[in-house]
């Protein structure tokens, strides 16, 4: 074990007693798979706004209306709606002690949304990580990926992350499904809309002095390790 890999749990103590993580990358970089294993390491909840609207659009409900398009089309969903759904997910009790967001945010508005937010509870984002994955993979990486249609969402990859039985999620059973957005013709639109308003995001976190890039083309367990060892150095920052 590195020393990097033993980042456990998050201290406190110091100005960010909440601990705010945000990942950033294009689709397909690995941010959900990345979010879910550094969330169990590190005991803070992973909330993905991908996540969060997909629940609402299988249980029909207003939020799901709104957002179906958008999804369906591979747009971004408008900002106030986005803020609006992390706001409420943040004033969750299981937030207290802070959260990895992934897929938030996504425009240089939502940074600066959540940086209102984050000011409101006396705290910041302590690091935001850059997950940096070549164009070529993104599309292989969303075009072999199923995802189960259990409340949690794992993540397969036809090839790099095979479930133990063809179309069955080793976690739960449930079936694993292609997404809606993962068809070639979304794909493109997504990497090709997408990518602008992520670089603004990766501006304004660069301006905050907060950005660390982890190449994300590599295994999942060197990314992870790399993430950690990423999140120890922003821990270590004057003023984290
Ligand atoms: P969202 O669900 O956030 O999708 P995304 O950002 O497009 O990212 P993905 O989930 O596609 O990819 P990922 O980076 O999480 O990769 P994964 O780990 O799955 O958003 C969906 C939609 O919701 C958006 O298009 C938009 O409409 C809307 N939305 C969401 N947030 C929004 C916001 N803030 N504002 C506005 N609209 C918003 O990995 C991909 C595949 O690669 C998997 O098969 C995985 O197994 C495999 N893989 C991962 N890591 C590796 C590795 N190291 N090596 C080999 N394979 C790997």
């Amino acid at each position: 074990m590195t020393n990097a890999t033993r980042v456990t749990a998050p201290r406190g103590g110091n100005a960010t007693e909440t601990t705010i993580l945000v990942m950033v990358g294009a689709p397909g970089a690995g941010k959900g798979t990345q979010t879910a294993l550094l969330g169990e390491r590190l005991g803070l909840p992973a909330v993905s706004t991908g996540d969060l609207f997909r629940a609402a659009l299988r249980e029909g409900s207003p939020l799901g209306v709104t957002v179906r398009p958008y999804l369906e089309r591979g747009e971004l969903v408008p900002d106030a709606v986005t803020i609006a759904v992390i706001a409420d997910r943040l004033a969750q009790p299981d937030a207290a002690r802070g959260v990895i967001l992934d897929g938030f945010p996504r425009t240089r508005a939502q940074a600066e949304a959540l940086d209102r937010l984050c000011a409101g509870r006396g705290t910041r984002v302590m690091g935001a990580l850059y997950v940096e994955v070549e164009l070529e993979m993104l599309v292989d990486r969303l075009s072999g990926r199923r995802v189960c249609s259990g409340p949690e969402a794992h993540v397969y990859h036809v090839r790099s992350r095979a479930p133990r039985v063809e179309g069955r999620c080793d976690s739960d059973g449930t079936a694993l499904d292609h997404r809606v957005d993962d068809r070639p013709e979304t794909v493109r639109r997504r990497l090709e809309g997408q990518m602008a308003p992520m670089f603004e995001v990766i501006d304004h976190y660069s301006e905050r002095g907060v950005l660390s890039a982890v190449r994300g083309d590599q295994t999942v367990e060197a990314v992870t390790t790399d993430l950690l060892a990423a999140i120890e150095r922003c821990r270590r920052r004057p003023g984290a």
